[in-house]
């Protein structure tokens, strides 16, 4: 078979700017499109491409004063664990001064993409400069759930919720079912200031323990609306809940399903700390 030349010439055009196209935009493109073409034939460079930037790397020389606080097991099936002063009062208010500056709306991530809907969560996020205190309570976080390989911690981010406010009910797996694809493992919900009413995080497939000592800090009052089921946790500054998102062998729980219920006056500012299991992801070297 035989081309004229000037046809040969529009063919050899289109290959020389079709691979360098392919690879600047073809690739990435397909690996946000269809990760999951990519999860099954190049297991070594999935995700990567995504969460570098949004984890965080512990520093070896990092040195943080020494912190305790009390844990309480509410529940050990899905994990579910209150931890009285996480946050020091001190740290708590270093934090909220931190973000300040930082606020802008929060978005909602559907696991494919970022999208704003204040019917979904209306809020503001603002991420927090990684100084000594916040790389000692990421570390302190990291340590919390024991040695895990493959384990990375999600940047901090503070939310902040005035009258209004709100999350509805959602999980935190990210969209994705499974740690063998990168979810996020377990989940962290800091109270950094409390001056509010309303606010609870609520779990309506949680059962709230017989015991009245939990009313320090589950709502427990009889004027709850009808339509609130489960354990509602009252913010309390510098307190968190600890919950695990996924069984051993990678389903979501169901019993995780929460919101964050409307604050009706005052603020309310909020510290998630997410943890995903990465076991692909290369490591970024030039850390310090
Ligand atoms: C979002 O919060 C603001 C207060 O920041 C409130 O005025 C507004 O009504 C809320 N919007 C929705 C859709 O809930
Ligand atoms: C708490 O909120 C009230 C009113 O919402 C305000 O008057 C008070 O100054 C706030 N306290 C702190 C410590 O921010």
């Amino acid at each position: 078979m035989t081309f004229p030349r000037s046809s040969m010439q529009t063919l050899f055009k289109y290959l020389l700017f079709g691979v360098p196209l392919y690879i600047f935009i073809g690739a990435p493109l397909l690996k946000i499109v269809a990760p999951s073409f990519y999860g099954s034939s190049d297991l070594a460079n999935y995700q990567s491409f995504e969460n570098t930037d949004a984890l965080v790397f512990p520093d070896n020389n990092l040195v943080c004063a020494p912190h305790s606080y009390n844990v309480r097991v509410l529940s050990r099936e899905p994990l579910v664990v209150y931890i009285d002063g996480f946050l020091s009062r001190n740290e708590a208010q270093h934090l909220v001064n931190a973000a300040e500056e930082n606020y802008k709306p929060s978005t909602i991530f559907t696991g494919e993409e970022e999208s704003f809907d204040a019917t979904i969560r209306n809020s503001s996020k603002a991420q927090l400069p990684r100084d000594n205190a916040v790389q000692c309570i990421e570390a302190r976080a990291r340590d919390f759930q024991g040695w895990r390989p493959d384990v990375y911690i999600e940047k901090l981010w503070a939310q902040r919720y005035v009258a209004g406010g709100h999350y509805t009910y959602h999980y935190d797996w990210s969209g994705e079912v499974g740690p063998r694809r990168g979810g996020r493992l377990s989940t962290f919900m800091v109270y950094l200031d409390d001056n509010c009413t309303g606010g609870g995080t609520n779990f309506p497939r949680l059962q709230r323990p017989p015991e009245q000592k939990w009313c320090d800090v589950l709502d427990c009052s009889s004027t709850t609306p009808a339509d609130e089921q489960g354990i509602t946790f009252k913010p309390v500054k510098g307190n968190a809940v600890y919950w695990e998102n996924f069984t051993p062998d990678g389903r979501g729980y169901e019993e995780t399903w929460h919101a964050g219920l409307p604050v009706r006056s005052g603020v309310k500012v909020g510290l998630n700390i997410w943890s995903w299991y990465q076991p692909y992801l290369k490591i970024p070297t030039a850390k310090a």
